[in-house]
């Protein structure tokens, strides 16, 4: 089977193990933020279009290209539109739209839907994804309940998110059934409000250096 752009970004994403989840309040914190993530080894984002900063955030980190960019709370094909000419690479949305994910395809651009239940993995599953985002994973019941969901699917890929943090990562990491976990603790809010670029670094590093130790 030939390898798609698709798959290059998955393998991209697996390899990089942790995606810092953006909420960003305010562009004008969008360069310092890329720089601590780089420098601490986590070049990558998933900007969420959850505030008014989203998508000129996204194109701000796209432009600079030493980061995988993608698109967080994706609802609508409209939003898939603006965002892929933003130059994403990968999309995620909260929960499964089929809207989304044939956008997503149509586009050739990797698509990671969230699901919390096996009907909606299955519907994944149906539209022919192999990926899914577990969300909001600390409240579902975390890797077991993803192994528990793996197990009639053994194909499925999964990538945890919600209640993922630094005392809890590896352990999910460490499942054969989890290809990345995402996450916004070595970047919340308000660390980005109080401009603290360089505890946002020290904490994508400390992240980065959990995933070289999870046993993967
Ligand atoms: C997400 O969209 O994946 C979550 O908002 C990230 O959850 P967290 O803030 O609990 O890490």
């Amino acid at each position: 089977m030939t390898q798609t752009s698709e798959d290059s970004v998955l393998l991209r994403l697996e390899h990089l193990g942790i995606v810092p989840v953006i909420v960003l309040d305010d562009v004008v914190h969008a360069t310092d933020l890329a720089d601590a993530l780089v420098s601490g080894g986590l070049p990558v984002a998933e900007v969420t279009l959850r505030t008014d900063a989203g998508l000129q955030t996204i194109r701000r980190l796209c432009d600079r290209g030493d980061m995988l960019v993608g698109a967080g709370t994706v609802l609508n094909a409209e939003q898939v539109d603006l965002v892929v000419e933003a130059g994403v690479s990968f999309v995620v949305s909260p929960g499964l739209s089929i809207e989304v994910v044939e956008r997503c395809l149509h586009h050739n651009v990797a698509v990671i839907p969230g699901i919390a239940t096996a009907t909606e993995l299955q519907a994944a599953v149906a539209a022919g994804l192999s990926h899914v985002k577990f969300f909001p994973a600390g409240k579902l019941g975390g890797r077991s309940m993803i192994e528990t969901l793996a197990e009639p699917f053994p194909d499925v890929r999964f990538m945890p998110s919600g209640g993922v943090n630094a005392a809890n990562v590896s352990d999910f990491l460490a499942s054969p059934s989890i290809f990345a976990a995402g996450g916004s603790w070595m970047a919340t809010k308000a660390l980005i409000a109080s401009q603290q670029f360089d505890e946002i670094a020290r904490l994508a590093r400390e992240a980065s250096s959990l995933v070289r130790v999870a046993s993967r």
